[in-house]
């Protein structure tokens, strides 16, 4: 039997206090959602609609298909900045007449729809997961370009933003704009380096100088319409393919351009018949402890995430700190990879490599579940050699070429994170958990070793070590780096792809697995040298 057996005790104490803390994380996070839900606040978003402008979402909700869901990626981008939460930019996965698409909306009623740092990290990503993926990109465009304040930070390298529109249009992967208002200087290269556009009537404008500019730079008095109108772009300038009436028509006209692109994806089908896992996906919210000192089973994870909880398990004898083994998620075959103890030790990183190398084989899509403090360390380790095969298992994730999904359930420290496929190593996509955490190290652990250091600097240098200022440093340390390794702040700084809720972890990774499916799901057939 390869169907997983559960231990989980749903009326125990344990699993109530598991539970207690994800719900109070997840209720924490929800307040940090709701801000980017809420855009420029009341004020800006009753004058937009005052002016008869839909919101951003209610754009992204027009153009899917009618009940599809829309998968937002991070939500949560900006937040600890001195930006508001969100990036003034929606992005996600969307269906669009049956077609996966990245969707991409700028949030007009935060300072103008105008793009910060973190609004370019956040639009350079989902550029990056069309190209990956090969998911047709449709941008909704309202903006008032670069944050002007903060312009010295993303001038020079937003201009990605462009060149990746056309490279995406070289690699096969169509480009819509739908203007629905301002598209000035660079964000007339938007619809300008698209392959398909849609300009509102009388209320979208394309110029790369504005009748201010215009007046400044020839003495020219300029009208907006005749210098950026839809009508000019349609009939004169020859930039805009479609008119749109209105706000919903462009939404409709870009749904009809999707519809005559036929897309068709060039991965596999899924298993339609899979079935949903045999134990209740609402249970993922008393598994990880509070503490993450404490280890808990990935099994009770993988079990309510998998079809069937079926799981058969690779090497479940050698390497017991790794759990890995193959199941289907929504018919999707996959690879699992996931923490078990916490430490990843040589026999763990050398089955981690065979394994990635096997799924690579066989062309099969990998998923990494985090709960790691990392390779062990010690001088019996060191000499048996676990720096080589640390290496081994970040050769093997760096250079395998099938998609990689990482959720990160708890901790996700050190190298541990990177050989768990962490966000450099380019999964195509990284979400936390609430209950997650990612840093270097620990956050008692690098304290503790900056005080060693310093004690020790102390001592080479002759001067009285203070053992008040080490410890109220110590303290100081300790809580910055808590503060720095939670969800919130790393999903601010686009480390992730969004802060799930547990309980939609499988519908999360069905959709991505869907998603990655549109472009071929072809392994890695040969490999960097493995230092032996
Ligand atoms: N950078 C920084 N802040 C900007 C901004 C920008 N590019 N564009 C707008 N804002 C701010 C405004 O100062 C205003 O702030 P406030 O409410 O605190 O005073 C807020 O965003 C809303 O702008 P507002 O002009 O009231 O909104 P609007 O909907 O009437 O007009 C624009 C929107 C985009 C048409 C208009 O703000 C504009 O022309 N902005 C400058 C566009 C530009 O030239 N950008 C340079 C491109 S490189």
């Amino acid at each position: 039997m390869t169907i997983l057996a559960t231990r989980l005790d749903t009326g125990g104490d344990e699993y109530a206090d598991h539970r207690a803390v994800m719900l109070e994380k997840l209720d924490a996070l929800a307040v940090e959602h709701a801000k980017a839900l809420a855009g420029g606040g009341p004020r800006y978003v009753d004058r937009h609609r005052a002016r008869g402008k839909l919101t951003a979402r209610e754009r992204i909700e027009l153009l899917v298909d009618q009940d599809s869901p829309f998968l937002e990626l991070s939500p949560l981008a900006a937040w600890g900045s001195d930006h508001p939460v969100g990036a003034s930019l929606v992005t996600g996965i969307g269906v669009i007449e049956g077609t996966e698409c990245v969707i991409t909306a700028n949030d007009p009623t935060v300072r103008g729809g105008s793009s910060n740092p973190w609004t370019l990290r956040k639009a350079l990503r989902a550029n990056e997961i069309a190209l990956h993926n090969r998911l047709p990109l449709v941008n909704l465009v309202e903006s008032g370009g670069a944050d002007l304040p903060s312009q010295k930070e993303i001038f020079i390298p937003g201009g990605a933003l462009f060149r990746d529109l056309t490279r995406l249009s070289a690699a096969g992967i169509p480009t819509i704009a739908v203007v629905f208002g301002n598209s000035t200087a660079g964000g007339a290269y938007v619809p300008g380096m698209s392959d398909h556009t849609v300009l509102v009537r009388e209320r979208a404008k394309v110029f790369l100088g504005g009748p201010p500019l215009v007046k400044m730079a020839t003495g020219e008095e300029a009208d907006e319409e005749r210098l950026g109108g839809a009508d000019m772009h349609a009939r004169t300038s020859g930039l805009a393919d479609h008119v749109a009436e209105d706000e919903p028509d462009a939404c409709r006209i870009a749904r009809r351009i999707v519809h005559r692109l036929h897309w068709r994806r060039e991965g596999p089908r899924p298993d339609i018949a899979a079935a949903p896992p045999k134990y209740d996906e609402e249970e993922l919210l008393g598994i990880v402890p509070g503490d993450l000192r404490v280890p808990f089973d990935p099994r009770e994870v993988i079990a309510r995430l998998v079809d069937g909880s079926d799981f058969d398990e690779f090497k479940p004898l050698y390497g017991p700190s790794l759990a890995t083994g193959w199941a289907t998620l929504h018919g999707y075959p996959v690879g699992i990879l996931a923490n078990a103890q916490g430490v990843l030790f040589s026999a763990e990183s050398q089955k981690a490599a065979q394994f990635i190398q096997l799924a690579n084989q066989r062309d099969i899509p990998l998923v990494f579940l985090h709960n790691t403090t990392g390779y062990m360390v010690g001088e019996s380790y060191e000499q048996g050699g676990i720096i080589k095969h640390g290496a081994m298992m970040i050769n093997a994730v760096s250079n395998s070429r099938v998609p990689h999904l990482s959720v990160l359930m708890g901790a996700s420290y050190g190298a541990g994170h990177y050989g768990m496929c962490g966000r450099a190593y380019e999964p195509r996509f990284l979400f936390a958990w609430p209950s997650a955490k990612s840093a270097v190290m620990g956050p008692q652990q690098l304290a503790g070793v900056l005080s060693i250091v310093a004690r020790q600097s102390a001592a080479a240098k002759g001067t009285p070590y203070d053992e008040d200022a080490d410890a109220a440093i110590r303290a100081m340390v300790e809580q910055q780096i808590e503060a720095e390794s939670l969800p919130a702040f790393l999903s601010g700084r686009l480390y992730d792809d969004g802060v799930i809720d547990p309980r939609d972890t499988r519908t999360v990774l069905g959709m991505c697995l869907s998603a990655v499916h549109s472009g071929p799901v072809e392994g890695a057939r040969g490999y960097g040298v493995f230092r032996m």
